[in-house]
């Protein structure tokens, strides 16, 4: 039998094996997509950017009227046990919280079970390759949720947005997909936010009101640019900035920083990766081998 990716799941409070790791077929999660998620890049054995991730998942749960009965220790204790009993050292890990069981018309106010499932799982990390020679994006026809009905900073469980715009990925080979807002500007990829060097070497990446999730390594670049003296713009992007950009880059937790060199078979800047996203990347991963050898757990009170 193949091995399983994540042998270990927490649900609740408790570790299961794969296979006995179960929720509820009422969830809620499961019949209305209505719970939250993170993911979380593990590098040996330490969990990237925790308290972030943990404060970003408090504000999707405040967005949806979701009370979360768990303190950021136990948390991360529950992230803890399910590190160890994976052994994950390399690893992705992902956290998800639905409202838990109960009829669609409930409210809010009736619904103060949420069910915690955590898993992880081995980090198969893009091609280096990649991260030398850039990927292609492309620009979706399908246009990212709006923040009035639903906000894409709240990072909910119900991907159909994305994954939609996934599946209608016109060319083969294209890495990821940039969707519109309703104004035409760009927002983000389907899993990653977006960011371009413009002709004045300038940082430039859509502004959280063009309705983003506001990504933990979006912020973590806009930081470092801003400490090393580079100008950083968060505004409305058009698509013809890209195409006349310098440099292009994605980010994600699980991606880094990752060049983009292609939009559709347009080369963006000279068509490889580009010497300003290069070095935020070599700088970025200085800054997880500085995050995790100052890493520890929080303290537990039982
Ligand atoms: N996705 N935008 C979207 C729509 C995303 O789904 C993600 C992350 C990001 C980047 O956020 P961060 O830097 O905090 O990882 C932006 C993760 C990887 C996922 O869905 O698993």
């Amino acid at each position: 039998m193949k091995s399983l990716p994540s042998p270990y799941i927490l649900v609740g409070d408790e570790i299961f094996p794969h296979h006995e790791a179960k929720v509820s077929a009422s969830d809620r999660g499961f019949l209305y997509g209505d719970g939250i998620y993170e993911t979380l890049r593990i590098y040996q054995g330490i969990p990237f950017e925790m308290e972030e991730h943990l404060g970003r998942l408090r504000e999707s749960a405040e967005a949806l009227y979701m009370v979360l009965p768990w303190s950021d220790e136990e948390l991360a204790r529950k992230i803890q046990r399910t590190l160890e009993a994976n052994e994950t050292q390399e690893g992705r890990l992902r956290i998800t919280v639905t409202r838990g069981e109960g009829d669609v018309r409930a409210r809010p106010e009736d619904l103060r079970n949420p069910v915690i499932v955590i898993r992880a799982q081995p980090y198969e990390p893009p091609a280096e390759d990649f991260y030398l020679r850039g990927v292609s994006v492309e620009i979706s026809e399908r246009i990212r949720n709006l923040p009035d009905a639903l906000d894409p900073a709240i990072k909910s469980g119900n991907l159909l947005n994305n994954l939609l715009a996934r599946f209608e990925m016109r060319n083969e080979g294209t890495f990821e997909t940039l969707l519109p807002n309703a104004r035409g500007e760009l927002t983000e990829g389907s899993l990653s936010n977006l960011f371009l060097v413009d002709g004045k070497g300038r940082l430039v990446t859509p502004s959280a009101d063009s309705g983003i999730l506001l990504g933990i390594t979006r912020k973590w670049v806009i930081d470092l640019a801003r400490t090393s003296g580079l100008e950083v713009l968060e505004k409305a992007v058009l698509a013809e900035e890209l195409y006349e950009a310098q440099e292009a880059f994605i980010t994600a937790s699980t991606l880094e920083i990752l060049p983009v060199t292609r939009v559709e078979d347009k080369p963006i800047g000279n068509g490889v990766a580009g010497s300003v996203t290069l070095a935020l990347l070599e700088t970025y991963r200085q800054g997880v081998r500085d995050y995790i050898e100052s890493f520890d757990w929080p303290e537990t009170h039982a």
